[in-house]
């Protein structure tokens, strides 16, 4: 039998292996139309990207390990009931982007599910992923964090005091659309909004968001825009603004949305650009009605809509305002990316 990889071998080739597939699988990913649709050509490159995801070091408990060799209960309450948080944090060139923000989030859900989690250690471990998985000369990585309320026998109520969170995180590349295709813009459709009430609390109870992304994807289009009530709320993973009258128009940061990192960003931008910004529900109906739609987020980052429901928004191109706020994004995560 094959003896088990000793500790560090798996990510040492991982590495090596990464290393050649970075221009090749770099090239095979971009031929794809979206970096979030790939269209798999042929097998060879999907199943060589699996194993290196396989080999790829991720977070456990406080062990760093081979991502094959990471296991978790049956019994953990993350699997069972959905009882967690997570969060999704950028690194633009190895230097993790505005992580105070995301710990704060990650804090707010820890509180309102009464977690009991430390998270001073959190920035090093981000920092060693990025590392370990050579992540730190990629243009862009993101690593995920997953904290659950840990693993007890069943019951709907918490388990006993002491119980410890399971805490796992991994780290992978993140490939930015090529300019061509951002220029073309992008497309959604709406969707009723199923969620809870508590949307800013991030947590691994995602059941509406998966159906609504896979109704954006039966439809052949990259963004879900949830509705409730006729308020056109945010994306199934990303928020949402509206340009009216010149106005970049967004939902208040209230229980009815998540409080994106990138929006505040956004916002932040809009006012150094001196584009006015206002933040208050956006009626679905001014949304059909809009100059200009954008998404934004982590995985997102600023995604000009053309096309709401099939039908053109605004001139039908993307928009003045969606292509100066993009430019000041990139230019202000590069500034992040070579601070001292
Ligand atoms: N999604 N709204 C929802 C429902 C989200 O899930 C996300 C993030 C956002 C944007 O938040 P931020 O700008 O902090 O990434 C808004 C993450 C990326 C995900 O689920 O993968």
């Amino acid at each position: 039998m094959r003896p088990l990889l000793r500790n560090g071998e798996a990510s040492r080739a991982a590495k090596v292996a990464r290393g050649r597939c970075r221009d090749s699988c770099k090239a095979w990913r971009s031929r794809g139309d979206d970096p979030n649709f790939p269209k798999y050509e042929s097998e060879a490159p999907r199943l060589f990207l699996r194993s290196l995801d396989a080999m790829s070091t991720v977070y456990l408990n406080g062990e760093y390990i081979p991502k094959d060799r990471a296991t978790i209960s049956v019994d953990d309450r993350g699997f069972l009931l959905s009882d967690g948080i997570y969060e999704v944090t950028p690194a633009y060139q190895g230097r993790l982007f505005r992580m105070e923000r995301h710990l704060r989030r990650l804090q707010h859900g820890l509180d309102a599910l009464r977690i009991e989690y430390d998270s001073a250690g959190l920035p090093d471990m981000h920092a060693r992923l990025i590392a370990e998985n050579s992540l730190d000369s990629e243009d862009i990585a993101i690593v995920y964090l997953q904290i659950t309320r840990g693993v007890a026998p069943r019951t709907h109520h918490f388990p006993p005091d002491g119980t410890a969170p399971t805490v796992y995180a991994f780290a992978q590349a993140f490939h930015r659309p090529e300019s061509a295709r951002w220029k073309r813009g992008y497309e959604a459709i709406t969707v009723p909004d199923r969620r809870w009430d508590r949307v800013d609390i991030k947590s691994i109870g995602l059941l509406p968001n998966v159906l609504a992304q896979q109704a954006a994807v039966d439809a052949g289009v990259q963004d879900a825009l949830l509705v409730n009530d006729g308020v056109a709320l945010e994306g199934s993973h990303n928020n949402v603004f509206a340009v009216l009258d010149g106005v970049v128009t967004t939902h208040p940061a209230t229980h009815r949305i998540l409080h994106g990192v990138t929006r505040e960003y956004v916002i932040g931008l809009a006012h150094s650009q001196g584009i006015p910004v206002e933040e208050r529900p956006v009626l679905l109906e001014e949304m059909r009605g809009a100059d200009e739609i954008f998404f934004t987020g982590t995985t997102t980052e600023v995604r000009p809509t053309v096309r709401l429901d099939g039908e053109s928004v605004g001139s039908g191109k993307v928009g003045p305002v969606a292509q100066e706020i993009y430019e000041a994004f990139i230019a202000g995560t590069q500034v992040e990316a070579s601070a001292a």
